[in-house]
C-alpha cells in the first residue's frame, strides 16, 4: 500500500502521496494541495522544500555525508580528478578510459574562445569584480553558437555545448583575471590538462612558462573536485529555474555565476579569507571577532562557518583542512591566517553559540587559505568555485533538458501589500 499523510484543515481532510528518494528520504508530495483546497505551502528561504526530484548529488547534513552519483566525496577526492568527476556528474556514471580520453579531447579542442570574444574583455573596466565578467562573458559566448536556443539542437548538441561550457569558463576565467592586471591574454596549450592549463594561461609570461608543481595542480584540481556539485544550493537552483523556461545553456550558467558570487554563498571563501586579514590586522587573536560573530547588533558572521543543510562537519572542510596541512607542508609555506583559522576553529567548536546552532566550518572555511597559497588573488576565489560547480550546473541542466514532463519553476507567494484600491490623480494626493 502506497504512503500518505493526512492534512486537517478546519473540516477539511486531505491525504497527500508520500514519497520516498532513494536514501528512504521522506517527503510529502503537496503538488496537488492547492488544487483541491486552496491553500499554498509557505516556507521562507525554501528550508524545507523539495524543489525537484534529481538523480545527481546526494547530502545526509545529519550526518555529514556527500555522495556524487552515490559514490562517498571522500573516495573520489582520494582517487579522482576533476574531469573524470565532471563526466561522473553529467552522465551519471564513470567513464571508461576510451570515453574518458574523448571527453579530455573535446575539452582540449574545445578550450579556444571565438576571437572576437576579446573585444568584449576590452569594455570591461580595470576594477570589475571577476565574477561581473564571467557571468557576462558565458552568456556573450552564447552569441557564437547557432542553434543554442532550438530545442532539439539543444539535444543533440549537448555533448559539444557541455564541453565548450566547461572548458572556456576556465579560459574565460583566466583571461579576466589577466585583463584586470593589465597583462597580456595567455591561450590554452593542447598539451596540458585542465588545471594545468588554468594555472598556465593565470601564471605563465609572454616568454616564461610558469612551472608547473604535481603538488600545486593536484591542489587546484582538488579545489575544483570538491565544488563540483552540491544538490540544490542557491546557484544551482538558480540554473535550473533559469533552464525551466527553456532558456539555453550559456544563459542558464550565466544566471548561476551571479546566485553565486554573494559572501553567503560562493563569495564565501573571498569573505573569509578578508575576515582573517582584518582579525590579522587587528592583532586579535580571534576572540574579539567570535564575540562579535555572536553578537546580533555587530553585523558580523564567522564567515566560511555554517551551512543551511549541513548540522555536522561539512565532509568537503574536512578534506580541504587536510590538503591546506599537506600543501604548506610540501611547499615549506606557512600563512598567518591558517593559525588564525585554526585557533578561530578550535574556539567556535567549544562555543555554546555555535554548539547550539550547529554551526561547523563549511567548504570555503579552508579553501581560500589553500588558493591564497596557490597564488590566487582573492576576488578570484568565487570564480575558481564557479568553474568548479560548472559540471554540477550541466548536469542540473540536462535534468530539466531531459525530463519529458519538465516545468517552468513558478513558485507562488503570499502577498501582503495593499488591498484594492483605486488610482488618485497626483495633484488630488496629500
Ligand atoms: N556566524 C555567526 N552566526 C551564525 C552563522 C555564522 N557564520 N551562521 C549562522 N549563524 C546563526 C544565525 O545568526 C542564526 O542565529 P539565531 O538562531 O540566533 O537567529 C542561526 O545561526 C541560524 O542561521 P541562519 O542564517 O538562519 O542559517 P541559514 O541556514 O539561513 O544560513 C548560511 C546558512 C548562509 C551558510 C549561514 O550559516 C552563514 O551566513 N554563514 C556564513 C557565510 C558562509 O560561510 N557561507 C558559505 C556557505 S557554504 C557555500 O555556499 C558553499
Amino acid at each position: 500500500m502506497s504512503e500518505s499523510a493526512k492534512l486537517t484543515i478546519g473540516s477539511q481532510e486531505i491525504e497527500l502521496p508520500v514519497i520516498r528518494g532513494s536514501e528512504d528520504e521522506p517527503a510529502i508530495d503537496i503538488s496537488k494541495l492547492r488544487a483541491s483546497t486552496g491553500f499554498i505551502t509557505l516556507d521562507d528561504g525554501y528550508g524545507n522544500t523539495g524543489s525537484c526530484k534529481s538523480d545527481i548529488t546526494f547530502i545526509d547534513g545529519e550526518k555529514g555525508i556527500l555522495r556524487y552519483r552515490g559514490i562517498p566525496i571522500e573516495e573520489l577526492a582520494e582517487k579522482s580528478r576533476f574531469v573524470e568527476v565532471a563526466w561522473l556528474l553529467i552522465h551519471g556514471k564513470l567513464p571508461t578510459s576510451e570515453e574518458l580520453r574523448g571527453f579530455s579531447d573535446l575539452l582540449t579542442q574545445n578550450q579556444n574562445l571565438h576571437e572576437d570574444m576579446k573585444h568584449h574583455f576590452e569594455a570591461f573596466p580595470a576594477m570589475a569584480h571577476p565574477m561581473a565578467i564571467l557571468s557576462s562573458m558565458i552568456n556573450a559566448s552564447s552569441c557564437f553558437y547557432p542553434g543554442l536556443n532550438d530545442k532539439e539542437l539543444r539535444v543533440d548538441r549537448f555533448p559539444i555545448h557541455s564541453a565548450r561550457l566547461l572548458s572556456q569558463v576556465r579560459t574565460i576565467a583566466a583571461f579576466s583575471y589577466r585583463k584586470s592586471r593589465g597583462l597580456p591574454i595567455l591561450y590554452p596549450k593542447p598539451e596540458l590538462k585542465y588545471s594545468e592549463n588554468f594555472l598556465h594561461m593565470m601564471f605563465s609570461e609572454p616568454y616564461r612558462d610558469y612551472q608547473m608543481s604535481d603538488v600545486v595542480v593536484r591542489a587546484l584540481d582538488l579545489i575544483f573536485l570538491l565544488h563540483a556539485d552540491h544538490e540544490q544550493n542557491c546557484s544551482t537552483s538558480t540554473v535550473r529555474m533559469v533552464a525551466s523556461s527553456q532558456a539555453n545553456m550559456f544563459a542558464s550558467a550565466a544566471a548561476g555565476v551571479c546566485a553565486l558570487w554573494g559572501p553567503l554563498h560562493g563569495g564565501a571563501n573571498q569573505a573569509v579569507v578578508e575576515m582573517l586579514e582584518a582579525i590579522h590586522a587587528d592583532s586579535d587573536d580571534g576572540s574579539r571577532f567570535i564575540r562579535d560573530a555572536k553578537d546580533k547588533t555587530k553585523g558580523k558572521r564567522l564567515m566560511g562557518f555554517g551551512h543551511r543543510v549541513y548540522r555536522n562537519y561539512d565532509p568537503r572542510a574536512r578534506i580541504i583542512k587536510k590538503a591546506c596541512d599537506d600543501l604548506f607542508d610540501a611547499l615549506e609555506h606557512s600563512d598567518p591566517l591558517l593559525d588564525i583559522a585554526k585557533t578561530l576553529e578550535k574556539a567556535a567548536l567549544e562555543d555554546d553559540y555555535f554548539i547550539e546552532r550547529k554551526l561547523y566550518p563549511n567548504v570555503d572555511f579552508y579553501s581560500g587559505i589553500i588558493l591564497r597559497a596557490l597564488g590566487i588573488p582573492t576576488e578570484m576565489f568565487p570564480v575558481i568555485f564557479a568553474i568548479g560547480r560548472m559540471p554540477g550546473w550541466i548536469a542540473n541542466f540536462k535534468e530539466i533538458l531531459e525530463e519529458p514532463h519538465s516545468r517552468i519553476y513558478r513558485p507562488r507567494q503570499i502577498y501582503t501589500g495593499q488591498v484594492n484600491q483605486s488610482y488618485v490623480p497626483v495633484d488630488e494626493r496629500s
